[in-house]
């Protein structure tokens, strides 16, 4: 009896969520406690239908190249983290990252990720003038940043530069779970300022946090989705927290495949529109992870774009795929087994779905 209930409210909410893109807190954690595989799926099926009716059978791919993996912020979770002195830093130069670029396009990417820790060798001037130089050789693609906490001047000069889109993940909205993942320097209100800038300097901008990161409650999820909500980003990341061995957080539990699954398809009926990558943290974790993040409600997927010998060294957590189906080369691969899914790789910009489409 009290189980049937439970259905119910469940649905009334999840079908809630569907009309109003709205819940407020007592909604989101009748959809939040007691998650089963029935309500998984469910939930799954809508959010695929939805993405379906807005995007059509395409899954977009962008490029991802990881420029840097010297950071001078010190996150407990992170494998590039200050502190880890066992870490190999690299840095890639202006012409190796072009010639990512060139590889990529040949390939059929229309967007570039240039993802990189905190590192000052990149001033403002060095990757303006990268900007620049992409945007020059490459006018028919977008140009994505994801470079960390600037000033808004910074933000404005590579906007000027030729930047489209930021990804810039809150990691949680919640300010106590804030301070078990970041140290004292580092402030949850800090990240959400630049998130707001972004927005307002034109950005196509992307949020995003880890599932079952050490701490992590339904009420700090709830504050996530509460924060998607306010900020309406036009992509956002998620994917599992997944431990490294030269980390604080070394002995903490990897968060789950379910959770995340459950999580991108809330995040599709929050926010139809979306661009919601299958990330490879996703793929980390389960083989067929990438492909569930799809029948989930995923519409992005991230490929390795950066020199096959860097691959190794931007290790942010354990055991991250670089060289299968995530890898650029690994292309066609990818190609099939979303094809597989009844799914295309698209081979535009994959820019997010005017307003207009649901109508
Ligand atoms: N496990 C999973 N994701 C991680 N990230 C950083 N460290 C880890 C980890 N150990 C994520 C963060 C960051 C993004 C680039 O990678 O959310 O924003």
């Amino acid at each position: 009896m009290r189980q049937e209930s439970g259905e119910k409210d469940f649905r009334r909410c999840g079908e809630k969520l569907i009309q109003r893109q709205h819940l407020n807190r007592e909604e989101w954690r009748v959809l939040l406690q007691g998650q089963t595989q029935e309500r998984q799926e469910w939930l799954a099926a809508q959010a695929s239908k939805l993405r379906d009716q807005i995007y059509g059978k395409r899954i977009f791919i962008r490029g991802l190249i990881e420029f840097t993996n010297y950071c001078k912020n010190d996150c407990f979770y992170c494998g590039i983290r200050r502190s880890n002195s066992r870490a190999r830093r690299y840095r890639l130069s202006q012409e190796e990252i072009l010639s990512c670029c060139r590889t990529g396009y040949g390939l059929g990417f229309r967007t570039f990720v240039l993802q990189g820790g905190e590192d000052s060798y990149y001033t403002d001037e060095r990757l303006t003038e990268m900007i620049r130089k992409i945007r020059q050789e490459f006018q028919d693609c977008a140009i994505t940043l994801s470079v960390g906490e600037k000033s808004r001047e910074s933000y404005e000069a590579y906007r000027k530069a030729g930047a489209d889109r930021y990804l810039l993940r809150h990691e949680t909205a919640n300010e106590e779970h804030y301070r078990l993942l970041h140290p004292e320097n580092q402030r949850l209100g800090d990240r959400i300022q630049c998130l707001k800038t972004l927005k307002s300097l034109g950005y196509q901008t992307g949020a995003g946090f880890m599932t079952g990161s050490p701490g992590q409650t339904i009420e700090a999820i709830i504050d996530d989705m509460m924060f998607l909500e306010e900020l309406q980003p036009e992509m956002v990341g998620i994917g599992p927290f997944i431990p490294h061995h030269q980390t604080p957080f070394r002995g903490e539990k990897q968060g789950s495949l379910e959770l995340t699954l459950y999580l991108l398809s809330l995040v599709r009926l929050l926010l139809p529109r979306v661009l919601l990558p299958a990330t490879t943290a996703l793929g980390t974790i389960d083989e067929k992870g990438r492909e569930k993040g799809i029948l989930a409600g995923a519409n992005v997927v991230m490929p390795n774009l950066s020199p096959a010998d860097v691959r190794g060294k931007y290790l942010l957590y354990d055991n991250k795929i670089c060289t299968g189906k995530e890898a650029a080369e690994g292309l066609e691969a990818l190609r099939a087994s979303v094809n597989a899914l009844g799914y295309e790789l698209a081979v535009d910009r994959g820019d997010i779905a005017p307003e207009t489409v649901l109508a």
